[in-house]
């Protein structure tokens, strides 16, 4: 696949932002669904905020960022991916919400439109039962902050074509991203490993082996870690966290992975992290 195609984006809030911004760089054009517009607008505004952060790094020039942001269309009518090369579903991690939004685009989407997931845990093939070209669909799990991180972890259901995966594989070059390929298991690679660290993390400050600070630091300097589990899922988002630590619990039937209680507090007490304000730390804007 070649630059500059027509990619359908559902799901305007971090993910889905950072998704849209990074395909709009490299001369997509992009249109991003949410339900409504103040959604879309914050997102919008968000995307400005990480592209103008970018210019003044000199990342990219002012003349990209002005193009690459009137790239992006917001709108709340699904019916304006009919025509899109690629449709991204970056909503809301729960499997009904998702297979629901997928049959609907089933309908939309013409016939050659590829649908992808940037699930983080949910099975592809699970997702892929109840549409018709489940050989057009694929996972494509992006990681936070989308800008940033050059990973795309592109997760295979038993249908997906070669000429599917082909395309994905080069669609993800074409923005300067690495693709890794692996099979539909639970939390796939990148959660299955992960969340046990940031489990475990949350189980020694509840028991009090450390402070927050304490355990984050012991991971950076000691590991090589950007940043430390505590933080990381505050970044990621508490509820985010408890859900995928429930996938692999219930995907494997393994005690391993029970999640931690004080995460479950965390998210009865709306601390989810830096999109609350609140997490392990406390956040200012
Ligand atoms: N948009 C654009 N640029 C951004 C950005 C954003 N949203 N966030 C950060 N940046 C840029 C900064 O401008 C900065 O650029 P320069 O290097 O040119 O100066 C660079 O990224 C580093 O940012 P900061 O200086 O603000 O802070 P930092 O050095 O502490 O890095 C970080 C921040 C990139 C988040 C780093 O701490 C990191 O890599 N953390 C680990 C993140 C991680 O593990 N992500 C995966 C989470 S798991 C996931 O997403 C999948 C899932 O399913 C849960």
């Amino acid at each position: 696949m070649s630059v500059s195609i027509k990619i359908g984006v559902i799901g305007a809030g971090t993910m889905g932002n950072g998704i849209a911004h990074v395909f709009s760089l490299y001369g997509n054009d992009i249109i991003l669904v949410d339900m409504n517009d103040e959604i879309i607008n914050s997102a919008l505004s968000t995307i400005h905020k990480n592209m103008e952060r970018q210019y003044r790094k000199d990342v990219i020039t002012e003349e990209r960022m002005e193009k690459s942001y009137n790239n992006i269309i917001g709108t709340t009518n699904l019916e304006k991916l009919s025509d899109c090369h690629l449709v991204i579903e970056a909503v809301k991690e729960d499997y009904k919400i998702k297979s629901d939004l997928f049959q609907k685009l089933d309908r939309i989407c013409n016939q050659n439109t590829i649908l992808a997931s940037n699930t983080s845990s949910i099975s592809i093939n699970d997702l892929a039962k109840n549409i018709s070209r489940s050989d057009k669909f694929i996972g494509m799990h992006f990681m936070n902050p989308v800008p940033v991180m050059k990973l795309v972890e592109i997760i295979k259901g038993d249908n997906t074509s070669k000429e599917t995966l082909h395309s994905i594989k080069e669609l993800t070059k074409s923005i300067d991203k690495i693709s890794v390929e692996c099979n539909d298991s639970p939390g796939f690679v990148s959660n299955r490993i992960l969340m046990p660290m940031i489990n475990e993390a949350a189980f020694c400050y509840m028991e009090g082996v450390a402070e927050v600070d304490a355990i984050d630091s012991i991971m950076k300097l000691g590991m090589g870690h950007p940043m430390g589990p505590l933080k990381l899922a505050d970044l990621i988002g508490i509820d985010v966290c408890v859900y995928i630590m429930n996938v692999l619990y219930e995907g494997f039937k393994d005690e391993k992975y029970k999640v931690c209680p004080l995460l479950e507090k965390m998210v009865s007490k709306n601390q989810l992290g830096k999109k609350t304000k609140e997490g392990f730390y406390k956040y200012e804007f």
